[in-house]
């Protein structure tokens, strides 16, 4: 994610603000930039790359005393200069961090209106937009409260305008971004550690208020530009809580920022109508068949996507662990689309699967999170995950956000292959609406699944189980807890225990048994009873309540369409998964012998 730090003091604002910077670091970025007001004049200052390029061209002694700073996590277009926050147009200069999602057709009005544009952001068509309205506005106030209610999606914006530089101004709609207040001056932040250093008194802005502040005045007003009365928070934990956001690992804050993410990567792709599903899929229409490849959780992802695709959109699809991939004989032709999932978009062998195919002739598709990262620049086309920057090694934001690419796109290929037809169509994108609020209320339950791995973590195997799309599941789930706690976890075909298998089965050994699919489910649970007969402790995992008790243990699954439930299940078990890890005091966020990308063999 972005990183966003402001100052307006009586104290050199550049310190500060490459001070805050670097206290962001910690988000991931790939960029980074400054604007200031030096003798009522605006200077900016970007980079490509780290800060470290930013210092080397700044004069910290700079008389200036007001100040905005940024980090960018490339959404939009190229991590290159000229994308680089901050943007300015007319007499607006903005730093952002969020995705304004109606930026196409706001650029498209404002080209007619005249404007032109330098980068491929959608941060400089917001900074656009403030200029075009406060021509006719001509009040800074009046123009931030009109645009709030013009920008779709999430943003954080910190303002100057050049008809006003004592003041700094701050908007916000879901992206996070606190004002802290010192005896030196005033800030904007998008979180704590950037302010740390200087005050630990701070506000919230809630969504679509404005902050006018000044070097001894924080002003905050809502969305009838009348003023609020906010209460002045202090910050009482140390520097590490406040990069997780008062989470204690960066992975529980990654799992609980799920319904964000999921709601950036559908709203980038889908606007309610099949028609934004067209336009950004549709060259999958010509392809007749997929190879996805990818290692790891992106693998598990390929296969749940296996089972959509095969069952919505009637396409035959052939998943590859990369490190296989690369070296088989593969039977793919001009016909075939492969597929590589990767997050990081750097690992090494799904690269070379990639390459490859493409020295084959091959199409090739890349679906990664990190904008401009080898895999992406390489494949023919690509589609970004929106989880932002995922710091813990273990993913579950950004496997969550492939889950939900692929379910746009079996959903739009299902239509286009007559598969879904209209009625199934409206109930789908019903519960796509849904989904974000589902996700909370699966977070909500967080505790439920915590006394659950209470009781499992002192075991030295567990097993998880499941049938065709909940064996997928199981596979995630299982790589999830043994990755993060050490504890010997395997993920079986239900139907496959008795065929050897089941000899591990001892007096409460741990079984996680998913089923959601309903044509499998009776015979998931009869596989259940066979290993419940011989001791196993079953916590069944279903979003069918049943009417028996063959478990021990039962985590419900909010029922939703099966080309989304997948997203839903595998919630429960990634917490499930972080409780039994720190019941065993594992170092959750950098588990031994593991790396956040192998981009080696
Ligand atoms: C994820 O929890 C694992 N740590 C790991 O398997 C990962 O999914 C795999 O290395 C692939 O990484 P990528 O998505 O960046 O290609």
């Amino acid at each position: 994610m972005c990183g966003i730090i402001g100052y307006i003091g009586k104290e050199k604002c550049l310190p500060k603000i490459i001070h805050g910077l670097e206290a962001l670091e910690y988000r991931g970025y790939d960029s980074a930039g400054i604007a200031y007001i030096e003798n009522n004049n605006l200077k900016i200052i970007k980079e490509k790359g780290k800060i470290v390029n930013l210092k080397k061209l700044l004069d910290f002694e700079t008389p200036s005393y007001l100040g905005i700073g940024h980090t960018r996590w490339a959404t939009h277009g190229k991590a290159n200069k000229t994308n680089a926050h901050p943007h300015s147009v007319g007499k607006f200069t903005i730093v952002h961090n969020g995705i304004i999602e109606n930026y196409s057709e706001l650029k498209t009005e404002l080209v007619k209106a005249g404007y032109k544009f330098k980068s491929e952001t959608d941060t400089e068509v917001a900074c656009a937009m403030l200029d075009f309205i406060y021509k006719s506005e001509k009040d800074i106030l009046k123009t931030l409260n009109k645009a709030s209610n013009i920008f779709r999606g999430s943003y954080a914006l910190g303002i100057i305008c050049s008809d006003d530089d004592n003041t700094l101004y701050a908007l916000r709609n879901t992206s996070p971004l606190i004002i802290a207040t010192s005896e030196n001056g005033n800030f904007i932040a998008s979180d704590v550690p950037a302010i740390l250093k200087f005050t630990n008194k701070y506000l919230l802005l809630n969504d679509h208020e404005i902050a006018k502040i000044t070097a001894n005045n924080i002003t905050v007003y809502n969305q009838n530009l009348k003023e609020v009365k906010k209460e002045i928070k202090t910050f009482t934990g140390n520097l590490d809580a406040a990069k997780k956001d008062g989470y204690e690992h960066f992975m529980l804050k990654e799992i609980f920022e799920q319904k964000q993410v999921f709601q950036d990567t559908i709203n980038y792709y889908f606007d309610g109508t099949i028609d934004s599903l067209a336009k950004n899929f549709e060259f999958l229409k010509k392809f007749q068949k997929f190879d996805i490849v990818a290692c790891g959780s992106a693998y598990h992802a390929g296969l749940i996507a296996k089972s959509l695709l095969e069952e919505y959109a009637n396409i035959p699809v052939n998943v590859e662990i990369a490190s296989e991939y690369r070296y088989k004989k593969c039977f793919y032709d001009k016909d075939t689309l492969v597929i590589l999932i990767s997050q990081s978009g750097e690992t090494a062998d799904t690269l070379a699967a990639l390459n490859k195919a493409k020295n084959d002739g091959i199409t090739t598709l890349a679906i990664v999170n990190v904008l401009e990262s080898s895999i992406a620049r390489s494949a023919d086309h690509i589609i970004y995950t929106k989880a932002g920057c995922e710091i813990a090694v273990a993913t579950t934001k950004a496997y969550l956000s492939q889950l939900a690419v692929f379910s746009l796109l079996s959903i739009y290929l299902g239509y286009q292959n007559k598969i879904i037809k209209d009625e199934e169509l409206k109930n789908i994108f019903t519960d796509l609406k849904n989904m974000p609020n589902l996700i909370e209320k699966t977070l909500d339950n967080a505790n439920i699944y915590f006394n659950i791995g209470d009781k499992i973590y002192k075991n030295k195997q567990i097993f998880f189980m499941g049938r065709g799309i909940d064996y997928a599941i199981a596979m995630e789930a299982s790589l999830k807890l043994k990755e993060i706690s050490y504890i010997n976890s395997v993920a079986y075909q239900a139907g496959e225990l008795k065929h050897g298998t089941i000899s591990l089965i001892d007096k409460n050994t741990p079984v996680i048994a998913i089923a959601t699919d309903k044509n499998l489910i009776e015979k998931t649970i009869s596989n259940i009873k066979e290993v419940k007969a011989r001791g196993a402790y079953v916590i069944f995992v279903s979003n069918i309540v049943p009417s028996e008790k063959f478990y021990d243990e039962f985590i419900e699954v909010i029922n939703i369409h099966p080309i989304l439930e997948s997203i839903l299940t595998i919630i429960p078990l990634q917490l499930l998964a972080y409780k039994v890890a720190k019941d065993n005091n594992c170092d959750i966020d950098k588990p031994r012998n593991l790396a956040k990308s192998v981009t080696v063999e």
